[in-house]
């Protein structure tokens, strides 16, 4: 039987993390989301999650020094990404032609992590018509991309807002991307054809991709009173609320609370909380509005949501939204596909064919007329 979507099917054992979605509960190999997230640095993260333990302070040091040693892109990569810009291509796909020249200095765990910060905002800089900016060694991974983005030493605020999100993301299960990335591991493909895959399958608006289009709705509002209005007649023209529903969570998804004070916080230091008030009156109204109209699917705010407000605080752009999600997944991805190829099998599910059986072939003059269909609209 069928089960669409893979919805309940368990397709792996896993060390990484821990999805309760009736709980709310998030384990990161096995520490409370909360415990960690505003507290590790990215690093000390990816070792957790490559390791299964937190690292000690020389195990840190080394670690902290191989990352920062590898973050140089390639002259192709940069040539590549220049030409991206040109064309103004989605920040996604650039990502992603940028990932698989990295193949040409390095496949290792280490070499790719470190390089996909180095990536986006190096095409983050030249689609602003800049020029990219070199790593900083002395600084800490998500510092450097701060620094990388614009030039200028962030303050440690901003630094732990980005870690806590990075953090936060770092490894969900077995989501979308992260079934992909195990997937390609389980032919006995390479890692970076892992990563490749992976963020083909975080870019999608059902996944990743749906920070962005989040905040243009709480634009689009604009203003609290509007709220109910403009919510009802999206879901009355049958759209989906993006930043809310998710396939495994019934009840807040406990990603939503760490990024939401974390959120808070850049919001006061900023002095202006208008924004995030909004934001919190939009999403009290869109989960009343989503019982009404889909009563009993208990849809509840997603990780998107503030995502969307947390990285709007720290400055970004929307376009900056889902590969800054990546920098923080790729870890997982590859604590993944290190968990995959360490007890192997590869992963073959069955189709049920639908088709029908047993017809016979029709010479070509003897198949009358049809419609003509142009080449590659079918779909
Ligand atoms: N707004 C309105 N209706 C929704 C929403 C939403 N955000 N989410 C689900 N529904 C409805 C569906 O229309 C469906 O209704 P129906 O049964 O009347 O047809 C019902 O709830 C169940 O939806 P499914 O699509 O079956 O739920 P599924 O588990 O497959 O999808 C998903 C989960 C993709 C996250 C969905 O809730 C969604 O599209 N949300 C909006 C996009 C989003 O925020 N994505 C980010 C997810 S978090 C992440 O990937 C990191």
């Amino acid at each position: 039987m069928e089960s669409k979507g893979l919805e309940g099917v368990v397709a792996a054992s896993t060390r990484l993390s821990h999805v309760d979605g009736e709980r709310g509960e998030l384990i990161m190999a096995g520490y409370p989301l909360d415990e960690v997230a505003e507290r590790a640095t990215f690093e000390e993260m990816t070792w957790l999650m490559w390791h299964g333990e937190l690292p000690t302070v020389a195990e840190l040091e080394r670690f902290r020094g191989s990352l920062a040693a590898a973050r140089e892109i390639p002259d192709a990569a940069v040539f590549l990404l220049r030409e991206c810009a040109r064309r103004n291509l989605d920040a996604m796909d650039a990502l992603r032609m940028g990932v698989d020249a990295v193949s040409l200095v390095t496949g290792d765990d280490i070499g790719i992590v470190a390089r996909v910060p180095t990536i986006v905002a190096t095409y983050a800089r030249l689609r602003r018509g800049l020029e990219p900016v070199a790593a900083r060694p002395d600084l800490g991974h998500a510092a450097n991309f701060l620094y990388m983005l614009s030039g200028e030493t962030p303050d440690p605020e901003r630094v732990r807002g980005l870690e806590t999100y990075l953090n936060t993301v770092i490894d969900h299960g077995l989501n979308a991307s992260t079934f992909t990335a195990r997937v390609i591991t389980s032919t006995g493909s390479d890692l970076v054809s892992a990563v490749v895959g992976a963020l083909g399958a975080l870019k999608g608006p059902l996944h990743g991709g749906a920070p962005g289009p989040a905040l243009d709705m709480v634009f689009e509002i604009g203003d609290a009173s509007r709220a109910e209005e403009i919510l009802r007649r999206k879901l009355e023209a049958g759209e989906r609320l993006m930043g809310f529903g998710h396939r495994i969570y019934k009840v807040r998804d406990p990603r939503a609370d760490v990024l939401a004070k974390a959120a808070e916080r850049l919001f006061t230091r900023a002095g202006d909380m208008s924004l995030y008030i909004l934001a919190r009156a939009v999403e009290t109204q869109a989960i009343r509005l989503l019982e009404e109209y889909k009563p009993g699917r208990r849809l509840q705010t997603n990780v998107e949501f503030y995502t969307a407000l947390l990285l709007h605080g720290l400055g970004f752009d929307t376009a900056l939204f889902t590969p800054t999600f990546a920098i923080g997944r790729v870890s997982g991805w590859i604590a993944h596909a290190l968990e995959q190829r360490r007890a192997n099998r590869i992963i073959r599910p069955q189709s049920e064919y639908v088709g029908p059986r047993y017809k016979k072939f029709v010479p070509l003059p003897e198949r009358g007329q049809r419609d003509v269909v142009e080449v590659g609209r079918r779909t």
